[in-house]
């Protein structure tokens, strides 16, 4: 097959966060001390996994930047715009994710990641008082201001390539408006006109990365790429785009789990999924508006691995329900309860229950680092759009809805695409083969 003409990771990889809270703290904190050897950076991909390449007797597994050249940690510039002003050490400090003694040896190096002022808009996370805070004319000039930073940081740091990634709170849910999210000339004449309402701020962040030549990755569950004006801008751009909603615990457990039920073709009556977390990402998403957002991010999992209309015995009616509640005790450490309610033989009912106690900027922080190397590595083979081989890390992964397209929400399913487009990106066969 012939090599994908990839180009390689050569110099600094600029590393843009919108949002300096809990996740992004405990991300930089691990790859600033897994720089230094202090730390392992547990569950991301591009450090552990190997993938077979070739079959029979030539078959080998290798590390993914055994088979195509990704970035090394040692390569990261890390940035980031908050509303809050405290600087990465500080933010660290405050959110409580880890202990002192894992942040105080890179204490220097987070000191000197300072949030440029933000692009914000409070209607859109109602919670949020800080005053780090930009003052734009209208959305558009939000859009150059943001724009000027990304130059500004590229210049600063003697970076060439960056990427954007959103850790952000959750906006409030901005509904799909086909006036104004479908063609990139609409959306720009939105931006130009300020509409407020359907212009969310992370719209701004999105368009002036793809326009400065950064791939942006939609960390939460807000619409920003998901809609076909962003689509335009990527292809218009050459650019790689992928959201949405990092992919971390309870949906991890219901993409791995729910093939489990269809596999066996067994029934479900309903999934009942409830958290409780205290983080302030817990204080947004107690806002009705904030976690309409999140909500319809993570029903959307089930409807396509156990789907109604292929097993009308199985999955007709069932009863989906997820709820997020805000409780301070917890802080980051949330609990993921799920009740499964499923039926057997003769439709004599069962149950199953899997609580887990799990952190959540714990299990966030592998999917940054995995998702900025990818988008990284997508931009240099030439690939440009939505990315789908990045849907593994996410719950809610960007389709094509305007043609029916079907999203793919079944873990393994989606881990054998993850698997083709880094042998294909490595000059390898796709294939199907059982590992
Ligand atoms: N941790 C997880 O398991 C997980 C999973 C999926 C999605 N997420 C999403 O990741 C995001 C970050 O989570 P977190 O726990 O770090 O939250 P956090 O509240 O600790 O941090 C978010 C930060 O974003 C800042 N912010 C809000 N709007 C901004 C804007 N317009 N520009 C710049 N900064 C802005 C806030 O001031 C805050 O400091 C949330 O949207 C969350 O829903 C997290």
């Amino acid at each position: 097959m012939d090599k994908v003409n990839v180009k390689k990771a050569e110099g600094k990889l600029g590393v843009l966060v919108v949002g300096l809270g809990a996740v992004t703290t405990t991300f930089m904190t691990g790859v600033l001390m897994a720089r230094k050897g202090l730390a392992k950076p547990v569950g991301a991909m591009t450090q552990y996994d190997k993938i077979r390449v070739g079959k029979g007797a030539d078959k080998k597994y290798l590390k993914y930047d055994e088979i195509v050249s990704i970035a090394k940690l040692d390569d990261i510039v890390f940035g980031a715009w908050d509303v809050y002003p405290e600087n990465a050490y500080e933010s660290a400090i405050n959110c409580e994710v880890l202990k002192e003694k894992d942040i105080n040896p890179v204490k220097d190096e987070l000191e000197k990641i300072v949030p440029m002022k933000a692009a914000f808009d409070k209607n859109f996370a109602k919670r949020l008082e800080g005053n780090n805070v930009k003052d734009c004319k209208n959305r558009w000039d939000m859009t150059e201001q943001l724009r000027e930073d990304i130059r500004n940081f590229k210049k600063e740091n003697g970076v060439d390539r960056v990427v954007v990634l959103w850790a952000a709170s959750t906006e409030v849910y901005v509904p799909i408006n086909e006036k104004v999210h479908y063609t990139l000339a609409d959306l720009e004449a939105a931006m130009k006109a300020d509409d407020k309402e359907n212009i969310a701020p992370s719209m701004c962040y999105a368009y002036a990365a793809l326009a400065e030549g950064a791939p942006f990755i939609m960390g939460a569950p807000n619409t920003t790429v998901d809609i076909p004006a962003m689509w335009e801008m990527a292809e218009k751009t050459k650019l790689p785009i992928a959201g949405k909603d990092f992919k971390t615990g309870q949906t991890l457990v219901k993409s791995g789990f729910a093939p489990i039920i269809g596999t066996r073709c067994l029934g479900l009556a309903g999934w009942f999924s409830t958290n409780i977390l205290g983080n302030r990402d817990g204080l947004v998403l107690d806002e009705p508006a904030n976690f309409r957002t999140k909500e319809v991010s993570k029903l959307s999992t089930l409807e396509s691995i156990l789907v109604p209309e292929e097993q009308p015995d199985l999955y007709t009616d069932y009863y989906h329900k997820v709820r997020i509640n805000y409780y301070p005790p917890r802080n980051d450490n949330k609990e993921g309860w799920d009740n499964i309610d499923i039926f057997g033989w003769m439709g004599y009912p069962m149950q199953i229950k899997i609580d887990f106690l799990c952190r959540d900027s714990i299990l966030a922080a592998p999917l940054c680092l995995d998702l900025v190397l990818l988008s990284d590595l997508a931009a240099r083979a030439g690939r440009w759009g939505t990315q789908r081989f990045l849907s593994f890390f996410l719950k809610s992964p960007m389709h094509d809805y305007t043609k029916n397209e079907v999203p793919v929400n079944h873990l393994f399913q989606q881990y054998v695409i993850l698997k083709n487009a880094i042998r294909e990106m490595g000059g390898y066969e796709a294939d199907q083969e059982i590992d």
